[in-house]
């Protein structure tokens, strides 16, 4: 493999801030959760990793105003390996804003504690999307691994404005127009980190659970979030600086002076993500009881 030394210095630099009105804001904490605060199966979604990409691109949660970066490990960018027959991440990947998988206790449907970020979405849709978009989308069921110990749910959604939303309200609806999409996905939850040498990762209840059941998960979630904000409980490093609750007087900082404030980046510099790195051209084979098959990997 060959890197260019710019990568380094690029890598821990590339960052993604949410605007308005001229004045940044946290895609976790001033996005609303609810587009219309009536209907609680649809939900605003932050995407971090459009459908077909490979960067382990996701917000951070220890910088003032949560801005997105890619993920490193021992000064690389990662991303994740395309395991035979899917490609990259085969749906749109990112967070729901105004909610958190709290880590302070064991919750009841898991038993384990939450993995301290905002909760999850893949969003089954046929748009790409792109990072930093924020979409509506509607709650269709929910997958909840255990990862490592810890809860990790993976709400199913789908775009809004996808031909086939208006014909789908729960996931099972879903095997009709998109047959195989559960199973497929369902078993990528589960085996994605094999390729990097980890461990199966158990979906709790073993299938997905209902809209009904995913609404509540994000609710609950919104709840542990709306502690956090107001400085309630242990924070586990979050910044949760936002600009749009200035009620929550600890955590609020107006619009107008976050740039000067926070000391964020008053002009900005669009510049795309690392480069793909080689490693990750090829596909990875697991055999029938989802191990790695060693041969095929190129080094
Ligand atoms: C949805 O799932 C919950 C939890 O498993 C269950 O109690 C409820 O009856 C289910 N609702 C429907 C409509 O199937
Ligand atoms: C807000 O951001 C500042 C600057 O990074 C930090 O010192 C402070 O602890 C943050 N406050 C909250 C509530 O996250």
């Amino acid at each position: 493999m060959i890197f260019f030394p710019c990568l380094f210095s690029f890598l821990q630099e590339w960052r993604v801030w949410l605007e308005k009105d001229g004045h940044p804001i946290s895609f976790w904490h001033d996005v609303p959760l609810y587009p219309d605060a009536a209907n609680k199966r649809i939900v605003n979604f932050v995407v971090e990793i459009p459908r077909w990409e490979d960067g382990k691109i996701e917000i951070r949660r220890q910088e003032p105003l949560n801005p997105i970066f890619h993920d490193d490990r021992n000064s690389l960018p990662r991303f994740v390996e395309s395991v035979f027959p899917l490609k990259s991440y085969p749906f749109l990947y990112g967070s729901i804003p105004q909610t958190w998988e709290s880590p302070n206790f064991n919750h009841d449907f898991t038993n384990a504690p939450g993995d301290n970020d905002p909760i999850d979405l893949f969003d089954v849709g046929q748009d790409v999307g792109y990072i930093g978009q924020v979409k509506q989308v509607k709650i269709l069921g929910a997958l909840a691994p255990n990862d490592g110990g810890e809860t990790d749910w993976k709400v199913l959604g789908i775009d809004v404005n996808d031909p086939i939303a208006p014909l789908v309200d729960d996931f099972e609806d879903l095997e009709l127009y998109r047959p195989g999409l559960l199973k497929a996905y369902r078993d990528w939850f589960t085996y994605y980190k094999v390729a990097r040498g980890g461990d199966l990762i158990p979906i709790v209840g073993e299938t997905y659970q209902n809209s009904s059941y995913a609404a509540s998960v994000v609710e609950t979630g919104h709840a542990y979030w709306l502690d956090l904000v107001k400085g309630a409980v242990d924070t586990n490093t979050i910044n949760y600086n936002q600009t749009s609750r200035p009620d929550i007087r600890e955590s609020y900082v107006s619009r107008c002076e976050a740039t000067l404030r926070l000391g964020l980046p008053a002009a900005s510099d669009e510049k795309p993500a690392a480069p793909k790195l080689e490693r990750f051209q090829q596909w990875f084979y697991l055999d029938s009881t989802l191990k790695l098959i060693e041969e095929n990997v190129v080094v």
